[in-house]
C-alpha cells in the first residue's frame, strides 16, 4: 500500500481542525497507518525541510513549525501521495481550489494547515523522520 506523511501544522492543530482534516482523508478511503501529537525540535525541522535550507522563508518556516504541537500522520491507500496533495490544495490558500483543506483552514502561504509528501522518495524519507517501522500499521 502506498504511504505518505501528513503534518497537521501548529496553526490547524491549535485551532482544533485536526478531527475535520482527518475525516476528509478517511472519507476519501485512506487509512491512518500511524499518528502522533508532538512538538518538533529544531533538529527534526531542519531534517524534514532540508531541501528548503537556502530559501528566504526557511528560518520563519522552522520557527513556525517548532512553535507549538502538531500531529504527524502516515496515511495509506491507492495513489495516496498525489491524491492527498490534491485534497490539501495549493500552498498559498488564495490559489487553493474551493473545498480543499488549505482553502478552508490555511491563514496564508506559511501558516497553511497541512504538509504532505510530494513524491514516493520524499514520503519514504519523511515518514522515517517521524516514525519507526514498528509504529506504522
Ligand atoms: P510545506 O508543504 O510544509 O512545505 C514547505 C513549506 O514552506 C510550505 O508548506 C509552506 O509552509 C512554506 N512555504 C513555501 N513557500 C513559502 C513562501 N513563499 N513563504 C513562506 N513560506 C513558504
Amino acid at each position: 500500500m502506498e504511504k505518505t506523511l501528513v503534518l497537521i501544522k501548529p496553526d490547524a492543530f491549535s485551532k482544533n481542525h485536526t478531527g475535520d482534516i482527518l475525516k476528509r482523508y478517511e472519507d476519501e478511503g485512506f487509512k491512518i497507518c500511524a499518528a502522533k501529537v508532538m512538538q518538533m525540535d529544531k533538529k527534526t525541522a531542519a531534517l524534514h525541510y532540508a531541501e528548503h535550507r537556502e530559501k528566504s522563508f526557511y528560518n520563519d518556516l522552522v520557527e513556525f513549525m517548532t512553535s507549538a504541537p502538531l500531529m504527524a500522520v502516515v496515511l495509506g491507500g491507492e495513489n495516496v501521495i498525489e491524491r492527498v496533495r490534491e485534497i490539501n490544495g495549493a500552498t498559498n490558500p488564495e490559489k487553493a481550489a474551493e473545498g480543499t483543506i488549505r482553502k478552508l483552514y490555511a491563514e496564508n502561504g506559511s501558516k497553511n494547515a497541512v504538509h504532505a509528501s510530494d513524491s514516493p522518495e520524499s514520503a519514504k524519507r519523511e515518514i522515517s523522520i517521524f516514525f519507526s517501522e514498528l509504529e506504522i500499521f
